[in-house]
């Protein structure tokens, strides 16, 4: 029987230690931080997702078997790297190959090289030569900070004025500090956007199931940009023909070309696809889980985790068969009004006990804690993603949107157009 360790606190690592929980091998799971919501399923841990000395400690202390690194600051920081020198078995990418989400220019570059669809771009080290270039280039464009930046380094610009105010953002007034020391200006491309999470060992690749998520703050894909609003799975625009050309033409040939490059890749990658006219092109990879796609492709997954975890790296992949329902999941996420920029938060959470034995709703907590009295009070901009399965998108959609009522704050607020597009496919 194993004992894991979840590095991690959101809504993301929700999934992960629920689902983990749910394997015949595991007896115990802790998560560091966590919150409360995790607590309902490991022992929360007070140590933080950068301290990679006291996760060391405390995995060696508490004879851990697995660590599953689950953000993406700690993994482009080398928080595999330090746990496994310190002799724990840990899943996730290596601080070598962890660098395909950490540096948009490498990525770029890698899939420049290795004839993988992306848009066309440049990359500028200097401000000036970056405004130089905008002087003549096609608007709308995007500006992508080198480095990571709260998933907030990707800026859309409609005008040649914005992008020229987007360069002083993030080169000038360093709102990014250093990640946006060097920056991506890259071609505008538009379509339906897929994410599709995969599980990879360095050779093998194996796909999960796609989903979709709404990363703007209000209803309409308007407002700011956020961590991301709600997802639904699988999407109906990711057809039979469009993952076998991704496998051919964007999956298995970057987990080659890491490979190839001397940066193995082990853990999950995360595509970002743009599906446009001239066929899907990456938008951007990611080292991790998505979230809250993690929330919707979860629950649907029929394999034990730690097999695959453990299949990753010991790269035995390709003996796995990854297998998903034949259903779909919606994710409602409820975030505190105001979210992502001013917001209040240590309000009491009700009703999360309606969950309780109901197969098929989940709520996965984001941003919970427990206040000095022991109540679930609200701890971040967002707070809970609830997760309903269906027979199909819509049902599914139904359902999330009924659940969502079960849970109340006050100053709850979320969006009422998850899975809209569904209506479209
Ligand atoms: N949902 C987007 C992300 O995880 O970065």
């Amino acid at each position: 029987m194993m004992k894991i360790l979840i590095i991690g606190g959101g809504g993301r690592e929700h999934a992960i230690a629920w689902k983990i929980a749910r394997s015949p091998k595991v007896e115990k799971i802790y998560c560091a931080p966590g919150n409360a919501g995790i607590a309902s399923v490991a022992e929360c841990v007070d140590i933080g997702v950068m301290d990679f000395e006291a996760q060391i400690r405390f995995a060696k202390e508490h004879a851990i078997d697995l660590a599953v690194v689950a953000p993406d600051d700690p993994l482009a920081a080398g928080a595999v790297d330090a746990l496994e020198a310190a002799g724990i078995r840990t899943f996730g990418p290596r601080k070598n190959a962890a660098i395909l989400e950490g540096s948009k220019a490498f990525s770029k570059d890698l899939m420049k090289k290795y004839g993988i669809p992306t848009a066309a771009y440049e990359t500028f080290d200097s401000p000036e030569a970056a405004l130089a270039y905008l002087e003549t280039a096609p608007v709308p464009i995007v500006l992508k900070a080198d480095g990571l930046a709260l998933g907030k380094g990707v800026l859309i610009c409609a005008t040649r004025e914005e992008a020229r105010a987007g360069v002083k953002t993030l080169m000038q007034d360093r709102q990014f500090g250093s990640a946006g020391d060097r920056i991506v200006i890259e071609q505008f491309m538009t379509g339906r956007e897929v994410s599709v999470l995969s599980f990879v060992d360095g050779r093998t690749i194996r796909v999960m199931t796609s989903a979709q998520d709404h990363k703007r703050a209000k209803d309409g894909d308007q407002g700011l940009n956020t961590g991301g609003m709600g997802t639904f799975s699988p999407s109906p625009f990711y057809t039979p023909e469009i993952d076998a050309y991704c496998r051919e033409h964007i999956y298995q040939p970057t987990v080659d070309a890491m490979r190839a490059e001397g940066r193995e890749f082990k853990g999950v990658i995360f595509f970002g696809l743009m599906l446009t006219a001239d066929g899907p092109k990456v938008l951007e990879y990611n080292a991790r889980f998505g979230d809250p796609e993690t929330q919707v492709v979860l629950p649907r997954m029929q394999n034990d985790i730690v097999d695959v975890f453990e299949a990753c790296i010991d790269g035995t992949l390709d003996q796995i068969d990854l297998r998903f329902d034949d259903n779909a999941a919606v994710c409602v996420v409820l975030a505190s009004d105001g979210y992502p920029e001013h917001y209040r938060k240590g309000f009491e959470i009700t009703g999360l006990d309606a969950f309780d034995g109901k197969e098929g709703y989940y709520v996965f907590h984001a941003g919970s804690k427990f206040d000095a009295e022991g109540r679930i009070v609200t701890n971040g901009g967002r707070v809970l993603g609830v997760t309903a399965l269906g027979s199909t998108l819509k049902e599914a959609r139904g359902n999330a949107y009924r659940a969502a009522e079960w849970v109340h704050f006050e100053n709850r607020y979320m969006r009422h157009d998850i899975g809209k597009a569904i209506d479209e496919a």
